[in-house]
This record gives structure tokens, C-alpha cells and sequence, in this order.
């Protein structure tokens, strides 16, 4: 079938909308809001008012780049959770009136199960079953793969997400939000064995990031009162010890997780997938075990509607509409 679709996505702080058609991703534009940077994270009433602000210009210039109309659209697809509830408003209410204005179907896509079929945008792509390390500011996940639509949750974390557990640490050594990608980049100079933290022992496939939140806030306490001047001098450092245990931590679960199932496609997605220790030590990993490894594009790790055109894309295929009276779930499961 040729579909061609537009896709919304406004779950958190990206304002993005993609246009797919003949299967593949014509055009992917995202307005990144900056106005939560002087906060230290993502404020929801600002964050639903910029995507208020910014839908309609990045609708417009998505439907630009790949050179149609809306009268050219057989669908619309949004993300219905999980997600800041009215950030997620706006884009329903988007999708839902232009769908209704058009008089075509509209499609609501699981913010998740997207971050794990954006392997579908572009080759080489995984084969059922695979595994996905989900990991971004709100999840940390392994997933079972069995088909487009077919996933379950087979690990994941029982308190903070892994990128909470590194934009939090990245406030306590004082960088502005989102801190995950300037730890990254700190860490690109430093020792990652300089320090040790703790990996604490989580039954099964299960993770906890709370404890070494905490354990680093004692460790930077007790350090600064030895030498105010100890995160200034030793930022590089610090970030790679806390980058790689943080890395660490991902990787020992996966590894349970791909000997238990006996499945050896494994695949990382979420905003934590652009972590550079993370892409390395998963290919080291991946060679050593003879796994066939799939890290996505850096422009598809964090939230894009790229994703969500593609997880539409596969629901249109299966014939997954939704009716007028949807509503956006901020807490939503598989
Ligand atoms: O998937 P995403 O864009 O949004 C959510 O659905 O949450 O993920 C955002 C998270 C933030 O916690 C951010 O700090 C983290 O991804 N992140 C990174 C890197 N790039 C983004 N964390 C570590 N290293 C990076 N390079
Ligand atoms: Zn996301």
C-alpha cells in the first residue's frame, strides 16, 4: 500500500512533524525549545505553549520539503503517550482537526514502541526477534522485538531513566539542561577510571538509577570540602567515570538479557543512544559476542515525528486506525 502520511510528534520539548511516503521518510523538521534551559529542565505549561506556537510552521515546512500538499495526505499520525499531557494535547488536537478537516484517518503512535521502529527508516535493518535497549530522559527499557507491532518489556527500571540519572548528575556539577550531551562531551578529555561509583545489584533485568544519583552527590560533597576547586579541575574526569559506569550499568543487563533469550540482533534507541560511550561499548560488546549490533542516526536518537511516521506507517499497514474520540495517554504502555 502507498501510504502518504503526515506525522506530529510534541510528547516533551520537540515540536517535529515528518511526511512519509512510498515508505520511506520524505522530510523530518523539529523546532528544538530552548526556553526550559534557564530552568534547569522541561516546564509543562511552557512546553505545551511552544508547541502551540511552533506546530504550524513545522507542519508547514515538513509538507514543503517533501513537496505536497495536504490535500496529498491519506492519513494523519500523532503521538498519543507516553508523554507530558499537554504537550501531547497539542498534538492530537492538531492531528485530530486537520484529519477531520481533510476528512481522512488519523494514527496514534506509542512514543516508545516509535523510538524502536525509527531502525526502520533506514538499512541496514534488525530482523525479528531483536532486542532494544530503550533509553531516553523518562525510560529505560529492554524490549523483545517480534514484529513492527509485536513488543514486550522484557527489563526495565524500577525508580529514575538512565538520561534523568545523567541530566541530574550534570546539574549537580553545575551544566545547564539537558546535561546528558555535555557530560558526553566533557567526558570525550577525561579518564573514565578516575573515579569509581557504585553499580548497585538489581534482581533479573530490572535497573535502578537512584542510588548512584545519590551516591554522587555524597562523592562531590565530600570531595569539594577536601578542595572547593575539585569539579573545576577534574570536570572531564568526572564526567567519563560517571559516563562509564552509567554505560556500565546498560550494558551488564543486556547482556543477561541477550544470553537468556539466546538472541543476538540487539539494538539501542532513545535520546541515550546518542551517548558516545554507549555506541562504543556496544559495538566492543557486540563483537566480542558475536551479536549484530543497530545504533541509529544521531537526528533519529532523540524525539523526531520521523519515528512516529514510521510506527504509523506500519499501523496503517495492519489496518490500526483510531476514531475521532481518542484521547493522549501520559502514561501508556505497549
Ligand atoms: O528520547 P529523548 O529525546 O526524549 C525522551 O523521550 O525523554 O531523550 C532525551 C534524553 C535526555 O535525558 C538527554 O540528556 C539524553 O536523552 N541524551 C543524552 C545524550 N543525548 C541526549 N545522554 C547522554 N549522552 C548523550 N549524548
Ligand atoms: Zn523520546
Amino acid at each position: 500500500m502507498n501510504y502518504t502520511l503526515l506525522a506530529i510528534e510534541s510528547s516533551c520539548d520537540e515540536t517535529s512533524a515528518a511526511v512519509l511516503a512510498n515508505g520511506k521518510i520524505q522530510s523530518n523538521t523539529i523546532a528544538t525549545q530552548t526556553v526550559h534551559h534557564k530552568y534547569g529542565g522541561v516546564v509543562p505549561e511552557l512546553a505545551s505553549r511552544a508547541h502551540q506556537q511552533h506546530i504550524i510552521p513545522v507542519v508547514t515546512q515538513a509538507l514543503a520539503e517533501a513537496n505536497i500538499t495536504k490535500n496529498q495526505l491519506d492519513a494523519v499520525a500523532f503521538t498519543r503517550g507516553p508523554g507530558l499531557l499537554g504537550a501531547l494535547l497539542v498534538g492530537a488536537s492538531f492531528a485530530k482537526s486537520l484529519a477531520l478537516g481533510l476528512n481522512i484517518p488519523i494514527i496514534a503512535v506509542n512514543h516508545m514502541q516509535a523510538h524502536i521502529l525509527a531502525h526502520f527508516i533506514d538499512d541496514p535493518k534488525p530482523s525479528f526477534p531483536f532486542l532494544c535497549l530503550t533509553v531516553s530522559g523518562g525510560h529505560t527499557q529492554i524490549v523483545r522485538v517480534d514484529d513492527y507491532l509485536k513488543m514486550e518489556i522484557i527489563g526495565e527500571t524500577q525508580d529514575d531513566a538512565v538520561g534523568e540519572a545523567f541530566d541530574k548528575t550534570a546539574k549537580l556539577l553545575n551544566l545547564p539542561y539537558p546535561g546528558g550531551p555535555l557530560i558526553d562531551k566533557y567526558a570525550q578529555a577525561g579518564n573514565p577510571k578516575a573515579f569509581v561509583f557504585p553499580q548497585v545489584d538489581m534482581p533479573g533485568l530490572s535497573y535502578s538509577f537512584s542510588g548512584i544519583k545519590t551516591a554522587f552527590l555524597y562523592f562531590l560533597r565530600d570531595q569539594t570540602a577536601k578542595d572547593a576547586a575539585f569539579v573545576d579541575n577534574n570536570l572531564s574526569d568526572i564526567c567519563a567515570s560517571i559516563q562509564y559506569t552509567l554505560v556500565k550499568i546498560l550494558l551488564k543487563k543486556l547482556i543477561k538479557a541477550a544470553k537468556e533469550t539466546g538472541i543476538r540482533d540487539i539494538a539501542i534507541a532513545g535520546g541515550v543512544s546518542a551517548n558516545s560511550e554507549l555506541r562504543k561499548q556496544i559495538m566492543l560488546e557486540g563483537a566480542d559476542r558475536n551479536w549484530r549490533v543497530y545504533i541509529p542516526k544521531f537526528e533519529y536518537c532523540t524525539d523526531n515525528a520521523a519515528m512516529i511516521a514510521m510506527a504509523a506507517y506500519y499501523k496503517a499497514m495492519a489496518g490500526e486506525f483510531s476514531s475521532q474520540d481518542i484521547s493522549p495517554m501520559p502514561r501508556m504502555d505497549f
